[in-house]
Order: structure tokens, then sequence, then C-alpha cells
């Protein structure tokens, strides 16, 4: 058993105290946001996250988590201090790293013997060395540390599964024992650990999420080829993911990449590339090309409603940035819905989980109880979070209860030949055989 902090109770922070708590260590979730800790503090989760609430309370009752807005109680007894804060854009899209400074000040004030910390937030390279200089120039008298880099690779609504069984570990430290420690710690998941410097650890997560991205703009400029074409590319992703050099995730083409990482973080990478000199074409391509998804729908939209949007009745089904979470950072939905009331349409949503979060961005839009009130009247329907409960709507209901017909699927859920029969204009992206053939 391990004394453990984890400064940061966000998406990252309060599922590495959770999971690290569940593997039998003292783990303290600490962060400055007071509303958050007292809400942690009686079992009420800031995010919707599957499986989070109940690993949470098991390990709160179990003695093992605790929360608490004092860095002076929370770095007491502690060995391990991971740090998870938030890291969005700057203005120019480099990584603000305000927060990670912030906490480097208060780690280096409130030590009291030798620590380790571990960098979970995602961090340009480099953010290690300067965390360190900062936290040295600010302790008030030397204690020795060590920084190690622990980049996170879970995925939102699956995080508790992707942070119990990671595809690996990668610690970057220039503290070979420190990085050992670390080591030990994620044993227990029983993945492999990969233990480089510093400055490349840091860069495998960019490299990581920027990789992903890529593949998601490459589906997805070969949906708009499979288009004009007439292939459909959903098939053409099941055929190339067999291979297994290419594998078949991260090749869903729709509405592209949202969320609070891969726009973000492919943005930082390019900035890092152009501070230094080098032009980061790929990375160029990539962000244009999930840039034009959503613009391209809601002029897909128009097409489909006879070229004017003014005054018709649009229901968005989804509005996270992907299913079983209620993230709202950098949705789709968000500049859909937003372009659809510019053009004059009347917008409704509905999403299982993401309304509250969505109702304070989305102003615009009305929020619908179930699919089927929102069908209701409605000119036309457009997929925008692939939620499993849209998968089997029943679609003879749906129909029967819109003004027009029109289906509009950013995300290529549904059989196009199926919902034709049953009377819908339908059109999914990328889909040009199947999809063309419904509309002709
Ligand atoms: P988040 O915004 O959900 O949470 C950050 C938390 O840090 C907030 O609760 C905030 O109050 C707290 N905080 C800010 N300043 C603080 C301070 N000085 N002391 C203590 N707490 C402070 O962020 P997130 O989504 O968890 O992301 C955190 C980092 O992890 C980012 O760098 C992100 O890129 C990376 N990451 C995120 C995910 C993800 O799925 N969200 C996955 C992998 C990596
Ligand atoms: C992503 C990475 O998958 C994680 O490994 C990483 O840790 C995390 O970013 C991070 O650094 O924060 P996440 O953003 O939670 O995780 O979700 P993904 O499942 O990767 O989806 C990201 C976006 O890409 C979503 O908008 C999703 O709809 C879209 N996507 C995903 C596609 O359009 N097509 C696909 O084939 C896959």
């Amino acid at each position: 058993m391990k004394n453990i902090t984890v400064i940061g109770t966000g998406y990252v922070g309060i599922v590495t105290a959770a999971v690290f708590a569940d593997l039998g260590n003292r783990v303290i979730g600490l962060d400055i946001n007071e509303e958050k800790i007292e809400n942690l503090k009686r079992g009420i989760m800031p995010i919707y996250e599957p499986g989070l609430e109940e690993i949470v309370c098991r390990n709160m009752r179990a003695g093992r988590l605790s929360f608490t807005t004092s860095y002076a109680e929370a770095l007491k007894e502690c060995e391990f201090c991971f740090i998870g804060v938030g890291t969005p854009s700057g203005v120019d899209g480099e990584a603000d790293l305000q927060y990670v400074e912030a906490v480097a000040i208060s780690i280096a004030k409130h030590m009291t013997h030798p620590l380790i910390i571990i960098n979970k937030s995602t961090v340009p390279v480099g953010t290690g060395d300067w965390v360190a200089e900062i936290v040295k120039k600010h302790q008030p008298s030397p204690i020795p540390f060590s920084v190690v880099s622990c980049p996170e690779f879970l995925r939102e609504g699956s995080a508790i599964a992707d942070c119990l069984n990671p595809h690996r570990t990668v610690l970057g430290s220039l503290d070979r024992e420190a990085a050992e420690k670390v080591a030990q710690l994620h044993l227990p998941l029983r993945a492999p650990i990969m233990i480089t410097d510093l400055r490349t650890a840091e860069m495998i997560k960019y490299a990581s999420n920027a990789f992903l991205a890529t593949k998601i703009s490459f589906i997805n400029e070969i949906a708009n080829i499979c288009e004009a074409l007439g292939a459909d590319v959903k098939e053409v992703a099941v055929g190339m993911g067999y291979d297994k050099r290419i594998g078949p995730q991260f090749l869903e083409a729709g509405l592209g990449y949202g969320g609070s990482c891969f726009p973000k973080d492919v943005k930082a990478l390019a900035y890092m590339a152009a501070e230094k000199g080098r032009h980061p074409q790929l990375l160029e391509a990539v962000m244009a090309i999930n840039n034009d998804r959503r613009p391209m729908v809601v002029n897909r939209l128009k097409e489909m409603l006879g070229g004017d949007l003014r005054g018709k009745v649009v229901g968005l089904l989804g509005l996270a940035f992907k299913p079983n979470t209620d993230d709202m950072r950098d949705a789709p939905s968000i500049d859909i819905a937003r372009m659809l009331d510019e053009n004059g349409a009347i917008v409704r949503a509905y999403d299982p989980v993401a309304m509250d979060a969505a109702a304070a961005i989305l102003p615009e839009v009305k929020m619908m109880p179930d699919p089927y009130t929102m069908a209701d009247g409605a000119d036309a329907l457009v997929v925008v979070t692939d939620w499993n409960e849209f998968k089997n709507l029943d679609f003879e209901r749906i129909r029967d209860l819109m003004r027009t017909h029109v289906i509009l699927d950013g995300r290529n859920i549904y059989d196009p030949a199926a919902l034709s029969e049953l009377g819908f204009r339908y059109r999914g992206l990328g889909r040009g055989y199947n999809g063309a053939r419904v509309e002709e």
C-alpha cells in the first residue's frame, strides 16, 4: 500500500484516484474547486462516466479514498503525487500551462519530505523539465523530488475499464530509480511498461493522439472520395480493417473528431513543430479535413431540405462529443446547432445524458424528453452522436410523427436500404453507392 495524491479531480484525476485506491493504495484526490470536492465527499460525481460512482463510493467506504482542497493535507504523507489538471488550447493553439504551473508552485510550497511528482496531464515536450525548475524555485528550502511523465491514454465513456486495462504504461524520467518506483505502482495493471526519458514520454502522448486523429481524417477523406466514386466507406473500412497492419479501429467516417483532447492536442503538436521551424504538413491536413466536416453536414441537410433551412424543424440525435459521456467540450453538435440556427432552422435535440450540460451552451436549442417527441412534426433528424439507444429506434413510429422524412446520419449507424424502404430520404456520410442508390 502506497500513499498517493492526485491533483485535479476531472476526468483523468478522479479516474486515476479511484483506480489506484481500488488497487489497495491510500489515495487523496485534491482539487481547488470546493463544490466538486464537497460533492465528491457526499458521493456525487462531477461527470457522467460509466462505473465511476460505484468504484469511487466503494473505495471511500473502504477508507482508501478521500478528497480535500488542502495541499498541506494532501501532501502530508504522500509518496507519489500525480498531476491531472487541464491543459487547454491557448490563443494560438499552444497548450496553456497555467494550471500545471499553479500546481507545481503549490507542491513546492507545501511538500515536507521527498516525493515523486508524476505528470498525467498532456503537456508539451519539455514541460517535465520546466515543472522541475518551478518546484525548485518555489521551495522555501530544498527538499529532493523527482519528476516522472506518465501520460494517460484513457478514453471518456470507458475510462475506468481503460485505466484498469491499459495497452501500455509509458514512463519518462531522467531519474531511473524514480521511474522504477512508479513502474512498481503500475505492476498490478499487468500491462507492458516502457521506461524512457521525460521528453520522449511526453512526445509519445502527442504522437499517439495525433496518429488516431490522422486515422479519422484519413477515413473521412476516403469517405468524400467514396461519395464521388460510388463506394460505401463503411464497407471500405471493414475491408481495410481486416489487415492487421491497419486494424479496424478509428476508421469510422462521420462528423470527425471532437472532444477535449484530439482537437487541442493536434493543434498543440503542430504549434510545437512550427515553433521549432518545422512545417507540420500532415497535421495541418488532418485539422483541415476535420474542420470541414461540420459545415459539410449542415450544407448537405440544406440540400436535402430543398436548399432552404428557414422554418425547418431539425432534431439532433445526440449532443455529447461521443457516446457514454456528458462531455460537451468541442462537441460537433455545438457548431452544427449554431449553424442550423443561423440558417433559420428551428433546432431541437435529445441526448441521453448531455442535455443539462448542453443547455447552458446552446440556449437556442430546445431539449426534448425522447427521440419520438423530438420527431413529432420535425422535417429532419440528424444523427450527431452514435449512442447505442439510437441504433434500434422504432422508425415506423418516427416516420408517422415526422412532417417530412429526412434522415442525415452523421455517424453512419443505420442501414440505408432499410430506412429507404420505410419511406425516408436517408443519407449517411461517404456511403456513395448504398447512400446514393437510396436517394436516386
Ligand atoms: P478536467 O478539466 O476535467 O479536470 C481538471 C481539474 O483540475 C478540474 O477539476 C480543476 O478544478 C482542477 N484544477 C485546476 N487547477 C488546479 C489546481 N491548481 N490545483 C488543483 N486542481 C486544479 O481535465 P481532464 O479532462 O481530466 O484533463 C486533464 C489532463 O489530462 C489534460 O491535459 C488532458 O489533455 C489529459 N487527458 C485527458 C483525457 C480525457 O479523456 N479527458 C484523457 C487523457 C489525457
Ligand atoms: C481520445 C483517445 O482515444 C484516448 O486514447 C486519449 O487518452 C484521449 O483522447 C485524450 O488524450 O484525452 P476520447 O477523446 O475520450 O479519447 O474519445 P475517442 O473515442 O478517441 O473519440 C474522440 C473523437 O473522435 C470523438 O468525437 C469520436 O466521435 C471521434 N471518432 C472516433 C471518429 O469520428 N471516428 C472514429 O473512428 C473514432
